[in-house]
């Protein structure tokens, strides 16, 4: 039996409600893959900054720093000032554990409905730097409220950081079956920045002779992803171009109730942690209609994280055949995430192991 130590931070809004689902999926899923999970619940999030202030105490990262993998649901609630719960928990989780690697994959299923139609074949990944960019935190304001105000938000890049992300971009382009990867900047305008990122990309090209390489501005690339998806493979950018794109991404896929994400560090000097795309959505917590899918599927790269492909693939194919079945009966989150379990239990009958 292979243990893993979970830390489960589920958040705010409906935060709760979709990480109880992917928490269930994971837990049917264990003893056919001789796997056990040990889950250490964090109450993070609106509710303890209003009992004491604090958003991520020290000792609480430190703890958090001490499991295999992170599971969380959502941050982000309208009774706090925006910014303080996303930059003092969700992105200082990111950042002090060092998640350069923001995975967010892409993937039409099967019979479900998008915007665009027929837009072919879309199964890309969009490799987001997750440490850097605009949201460092690098900048200010003066004047703040008169007609002379005046702020900045300075993007930060280093070439360790858009090394390290570029190089691990490569290295997930090399192993998918297309080999394709897309730089997407704004180097015609962002000239310091851009061309770093630029420069990076074709000083490591030859390192993956495999791998086909272009570049699109931001702009343009909003356009190909609703006029040509099927053309990604790979997507590296920054980190506020990826937080833009990949909602994007996740709308032309079937909305955000199914985007999944990882935020990786592919070093595995600490726990990387698994979070849906989608937010706390306050105006629908409570109420037991989030679609729990992004959660259960971010247990997936979590599962895939840890070194368990093949449960991380059943997982899938049975969120897969929950979506081909989808009617137009609304469910709720429970009634989703047991079908989802269900499902799983049933594909592990027919290979003949024994499921949860
Ligand atoms: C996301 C979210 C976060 C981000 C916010 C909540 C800080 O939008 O995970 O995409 O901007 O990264
Ligand atoms: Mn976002």
């Amino acid at each position: 039996t292979r243990s893993f130590s979970l830390a489960v931070v589920a958040g705010d809004g409906i935060g709760p409600e979709v990480t109880s689902q992917a928490l269930k999926v994971l837990d049917v899923i264990a003893p056919a893959h001789d796997l056990a999970f040990t889950t250490t619940d964090y109450d993070l999030g609106a509710r303890r900054y209003h009992a004491t202030g604090e958003t991520l105490p020290d000792s609480v990262l430190e703890e958090i720093r001490g499991h295999d993998a992170i599971l969380l649901g959502a941050i982000g609630d309208p009774s706090v000032p925006s910014g303080v719960l996303e930059r003092g928990l969700l992105l200082k989780l990111r950042f002090a554990l060092d998640h350069y690697v923001n995975l967010r994959p892409s993937k039409l299923f099967p019979g479900v409905a998008t915007p665009l139609g027929d837009p072919g074949d879309i199964d890309f990944v969009v490799v987001r730097e997750g440490t850097e960019g605009p949201y460092v935190g690098n900048g200010g304001a003066i004047r703040v409220g008169t007609p002379h105000e005046l702020a900045t938000e300075v993007s930060i890049n280093t070439a360790y950081g858009v090394e390290r992300v570029v190089r691990d971009a490569f290295a997930r382009a090399q192993a998918r079956p297309r080999k394709k990867l897309t730089l997407v900047h704004k180097n015609n305008v962002l000239v310091h920045a851009g061309h770093l990122w630029s420069r990076t990309v074709a000083a490591v090209a030859p390192e993956f002779p495999d791998v086909t390489v272009d570049y699109l501005h931001v702009d343009a690339a909003t356009i190909f992803l609703v006029t040509d998806p099927a053309r990604f493979d790979v997507i590296v950018t920054d980190n506020l171009f990826g937080d833009i794109l990949t909602d994007l991404a996740a709308a032309i896929t079937g909305g955000i109730g199914l985007a999944a994400s990882g935020n990786v560090n592919p070093d595995r000097t600490t726990p990387s942690m698994f979070e849906p795309v989608h937010g706390s959505a306050p105006d629908i917590a409570g109420q037991s209609k989030a679609d729990p899918t992004a959660a259960i599927l971010s247990g997936a790269l979590l599962l895939e994280h840890l070194g368990v492909p093949e449960a991380a693939a059943q997982i899938t194919a049975a969120v897969e055949a929950d979506i081909a079945g989808r009617g137009a009966v609304p469910r709720s989150t429970e009634e989703v995430g047991e079908a989802i379990a269900q499902s799983v239990t049933d594909l592990g009958a027919a290979e003949g192991v024994p499921v949860g």
